[in-house]
């Protein structure tokens, strides 16, 4: 009877309340957020910074920094195509817009050459600039946080060690909110885990260092991790996402979907040349990441990182069979000859296949002298062709793959500016369907055009 009455008198004491709540509540969330950015721009301490500083100039700590900075894959997004390494100006495309990275060579106007060594290592544990505005997350500051101060520093070191380059990133074509930098005060709040890597006692060595080059470092996250609305990792870790068209695949230990069927070896020997035979090979981003990052680690650093893979939590969506599952020898390519087949038609798929594809993968598409290094790849049991999403067999078709490893170059060329939207679809349903699932050859020219549309790689032939 008290309650009913407190409550159904009136309606307004109630609804004042709830308002001086919100006006409080707001009132502190701002006071937090004013009082953290207080804080991080005096991080990290001087006397933190001074037991390091002395050793900036050491040889050995700035190749400890460019072993990092490997680790790091900075390159990838700080270069652009042929461009000079870490000049900065590659835009990387976001549901919002395209954010540029800058120039981070030590020139003194257009690179970081004027930046403290506070300053260098806020923006890698913050998300902090020069000038304590707010970057974007496109940068990936949520995974540098965890590098350890010392680590921070050798990679400034190493940075400030090159020769500085003149030149100037193109503005930031954001849209409105988000061209707001303040914005991210908010984002960080709710998703930067400002936390420096904590070693986990009960594990091994090995199991430590992988985290910390997975998580802190190779950031192997940022697009293996679906993302959700606000553009923040989701906690269904390396369940596999999509990033700038491609398909960066789960690589959770689950059996079918992920890469639980590899051994600790094929992973390593993936990530040391981006080719692990009869699984998959990495020609898109992940042929960026081998070719600048884990093929420069070490061979105990890259047996790290696969015992780390191993022990996460395995997430199985969807597939029943590995995308290497698929597919069988083309027989039916020799009744073309001396034919002259419709333009959309599925025998047009097959000469095309014919003409442009077979004199390196073979006529029955088995490949040539694969599964050696140098070798053709057959296209049926293949992770690429096999995928559920075609937009990585597409790409392939359009970029061609550019990749180095050590001094080993993997070469496929671009049809991009050979084949019209209609051909190349015809090409990829008949691939699909020779060597594929065939319940996904159901490309059309209009997918092909929008595929068009993705940013080349630094790498890439376009
Ligand atoms: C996935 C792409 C990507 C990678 C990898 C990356 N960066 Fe960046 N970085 C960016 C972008 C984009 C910005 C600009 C962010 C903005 O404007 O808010 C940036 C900004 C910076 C800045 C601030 C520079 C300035 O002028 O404001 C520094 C310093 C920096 N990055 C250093 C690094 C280092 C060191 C690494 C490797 C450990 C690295 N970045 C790896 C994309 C990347
Ligand atoms: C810039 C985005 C990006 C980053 C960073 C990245 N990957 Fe990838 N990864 C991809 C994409 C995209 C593919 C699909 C293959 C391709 O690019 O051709 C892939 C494929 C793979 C595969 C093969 C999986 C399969 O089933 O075929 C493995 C293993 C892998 N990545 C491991 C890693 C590890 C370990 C890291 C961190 C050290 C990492 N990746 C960082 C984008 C990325
Ligand atoms: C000049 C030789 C050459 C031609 C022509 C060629 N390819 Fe390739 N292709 C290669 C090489 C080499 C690779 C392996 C790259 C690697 O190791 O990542 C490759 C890789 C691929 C892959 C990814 C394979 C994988 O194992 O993940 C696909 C898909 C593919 N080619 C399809 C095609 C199609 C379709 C055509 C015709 C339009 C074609 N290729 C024409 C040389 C060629």
């Amino acid at each position: 009877m008290a309650r009913r009455r407190r409550y159904g008198s009136g309606g307004f004491r109630p609804v004042l309340t709830l308002l001086l709540l919100a006006v409080a509540g707001g009132i502190a969330v701002l006071g937090v957020l004013l009082y953290d950015y207080w804080r991080d721009l005096r991080y990290p301490s001087q006397e933190a910074i001074g037991g390091i500083v002395g050793r900036m100039t050491d040889p050995e700590f700035i190749e400890r920094g460019r072993y990092l900075v490997a680790a790091g894959d900075c390159a990838a997004c700080h270069t652009v195509e042929g461009g000079r390494p870490f000049a900065g100006g590659r835009g990387l495309p976001t549901p919002f817009g395209t954010i540029h990275a800058p120039n981070i060579t030590p020139d003194q106007q257009t690179g970081i050459g004027g930046w403290s060594n506070r300053e260098f290592v806020r923006a890698l544990h913050k998300g902090l600039g020069s000038e304590g505005q707010f970057l974007y997350p496109a940068f990936p500051y949520t995974s540098y946080t965890k590098l350890s101060l010392e680590d921070a520093l050798a990679i400034k070191a190493y940075l400030f060690s090159l020769d500085p380059v003149v030149q100037r990133a193109p503005p930031n074509t954001l849209e409105f909110p988000f061209d707001q930098r303040p914005l991210m005060a908010f984002w960080n709040l709710l998703f930067l885990d400002d936390q420096r890597f904590q070693p986990e006692p009960g594990r091994e060595a090995a199991w430590n260092r992988g985290a910390y080059l997975v998580e802190a470092l190779g950031h192997c996250g940022d697009c293996h991790t679906p993302r959700n609305l606000l553009q923040a990792r989701s906690g269904n870790k390396f369940a596999g996402a999509t990033i700038e068209n491609w398909q960066a695949y789960n690589i959770t230990p689950a059996d079918n979907a992920g890469i639980g069927g590899w051994s600790d070896a094929e992973i390593e020997h993936y990530l040391a040349t981006g080719i692990a035979p009869g699984h998959a090979r990495a020609s898109g981003p992940m042929a960026e990441v081998v070719q600048y990052s884990t093929s420069r680690l070490t061979d105990d650093d890259r047996a790290a990182i696969a015992a780390y893979l191993r022990s996460v939590p395995a997430i199985a969506r969807g597939a029943d069979q590995p995308r290497n599952g698929w597919g069988g020898p083309a027989a039916d390519v020799v009744a073309l000859r001396g034919t002259v087949p419709a333009r959309e038609g599925a025998a047009e798929g097959a000469r095309l296949f014919v003409g442009n594809c077979a004199s390196c993968h073979g006529w029955t598409g088995g490949g040539v002298g694969a599964p050696a290094e140098g070798g053709y790849p057959s296209l049926y049991h293949n992770g690429n062709v096999g995928g559920d999403s075609v937009s990585n067999l597409l790409l392939v078709m359009l970029n061609g793959v550019a990749r180095s490893y050590g001094d080993q170059q993997v070469f496929m060329p671009a049809f991009a500016e050979l084949l019209d939207d209609v051909q190349i679809a015809a090409l990829a349903n008949y691939v699909l369907r020779q060597f594929g699932d065939p319940a996904n050859a159901t490309v059309t020219p209009e997918d092909v055009a929008e595929l068009r549309q993705t940013p080349p790689l630094m790498s890439g032939q376009r």
